[in-house]
């Protein structure tokens, strides 16, 4: 039995942990051909390290051109260059999928009396498009974006901004999210933290650890409910 604990929020990560990133592709593995699943890592791959790159250099950019853009390098990778296929895939990045245990875990959290509450990368409109799609319009207090701040996760910054705007301490928070370099960064900023390992990855070697570890959200409930 993991240990419970007493917060006032719940805070999640938006892509890999509540949408499926590679549903996109999935849904076009026709188009993309039989490198899609190689396609549709790349392209995630490449779409974090520009959100670091990015930050380093100081010239941030929105998710959506940030998206785009590793779209591009990974369709140019596996000569996929073709201005159609890039419109569809990101179209469909703007309604992928949540995943299914999603909206029974938020229903359980606002029963519960608990703040519940995204911290994401992406921009305004494509998160409020990917919640829209999912049918969670209800069921989220706050959906906070780094982009009022120009610099992406994991600075400390924008979990501070994530406290400031719920008006709660660090401690207060369960934050959970699937990329384990982003709880690595949120339990060095001092968030409680669940790392959602849905694919089983190995730790990483950041010097900090989340406080959890599961395999979807269901388990985290049991953490704060
Ligand atoms: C996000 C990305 C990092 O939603 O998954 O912030």
């Amino acid at each position: 039995m993991d240990k419970h604990i007493s917060v006032k929020a719940c805070v999640f990560d938006a892509y890999g942990t509540l949408f499926n990133v590679h549903s996109a592709v999935a849904e076009n593995q026709e188009a993309v051909g039989e490198s899609a699943d190689r396609v549709s890592a790349m392209w995630r791959r490449k779409q974090l390290e520009y959100t670091w790159l990015r930050s380093l250099m100081g010239r941030y950019v929105d998710f959506e051109q940030v998206t785009a853009d590793a779209l591009n390098y990974a369709l140019e990778t596996f000569n996929k260059n073709d201005s159609m296929l890039h419109s569809k895939l990101m179209g469909a990045y703007r309604s992928l999928s949540c995943y299914s245990e999603v909206p029974g875990v938020l229903k359980k959290l606002g029963e519960a009396g608990l703040q519940r509450a995204i911290l994401s990368n992406g921009s305004p409109e494509m998160l409020t498009a990917a919640v829209n799609s999912s049918g969670l319009g209800d069921s989220f207090e706050s959906v906070i974006s780094v982009d009022e701040l120009k610099i992406y996760k994991p600075t400390p910054i924008v979990y501070q901004r994530c406290c400031d705007q719920l008006d709660v301490s660090p401690g207060e928070v369960l934050f959970h999210s699937s990329n384990a370099w982003d709880a690595v960064g949120a339990k060095s900023f001092g968030f409680n933290v669940a790392w959602i390992n849905r694919f089983g990855q190995p730790r990483e070697k950041l010097g900090h650890q989340a406080d959890y570890e599961f395999s979807d959200l269901i388990q985290a409930l049991n953490v704060v409910v």
